[in-house]
C-alpha cells in the first residue's frame, strides 16, 4: 500500500527559552521564524522556522500544568515528538486504532495553522510521541 505518510510536517523541540532558541536557529543557520501561535488550549506556545517543506516547531510551556511543562521537569529540553502529514487525519487515526496502537486523541482535532491533528501515544510507536497532521487546503506546501 501507498504511505500514509506523506511528509515530515515538523520536529518538535521543547525549550525554556523560545526567544533564545529563536535567536539562536536564526544566528547559527540563518533559519527564520514564520509563524508565531499560542495554542491555549493546550498551554504552549510555539515557533515554527521553516526548513524545506517541513518545519522545526520550537515549544515552550505557557502554563505550570502544560504537557510540555511536565516534559521539561521531567526530562529536559530536547526532541519533543515528530509531526507526520497525513491527507486524511481521521482515516488515518482509524487505521492506527485497528493496528492496535495507543492514542492519545480519540478523534482529530484542530491544531496550530488552522491544521487538523491527532496525537498517538509514544507506548506503541517506538518511544517516539507522533503528532499525524492534516494541512488545511488554503495552506499547502506549494509544490503539491
Ligand atoms: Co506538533
Amino acid at each position: 500500500m501507498d504511505s500514509l505518510l506523506t511528509d515530515i510536517d515538523h520536529v518538535a523541540i521543547a525549550v525554556h527559552d523560545i526567544d533564545a532558541a529563536i535567536a539562536w536557529y536564526a544566528n547559527t543557520f540563518g533559519a527564520l521564524v514564520v509563524h508565531r501561535e499560542d495554542v491555549v488550549s493546550d498551554g504552549i506556545s510555539e515557533a515554527l522556522i521553516k526548513v524545506g517543506e517541513s518545519y522545526v516547531q520550537l515549544l515552550t510551556p505557557t502554563r505550570e500544568d502544560s504537557t510540555v511543562a511536565a516534559f521539561l521537569d521531567r526530562r529536559g529540553e530536547g526532541l519533543h515528538h515528530v509531526g507526520y502529514r497525513v491527507a486524511d487525519c481521521a482515516s488515518a487515526l482509524a487505521m492506527l486504532k485497528a493496528s492496535g496502537a495507543r492514542v492519545i486523541d480519540e478523534v482529530p482535532r484542530p491544531g496550530s495553522r488552522a491544521t487538523t491533528i491527532a496525537f498517538v501515544h509514544p507506548k506503541t510507536s517506538f518511544g517516539t510521541l507522533i503528532e499525524l497532521v492534516q494541512e488545511s487546503s488554503d495552506m499547502l506546501p506549494t509544490h503539491q
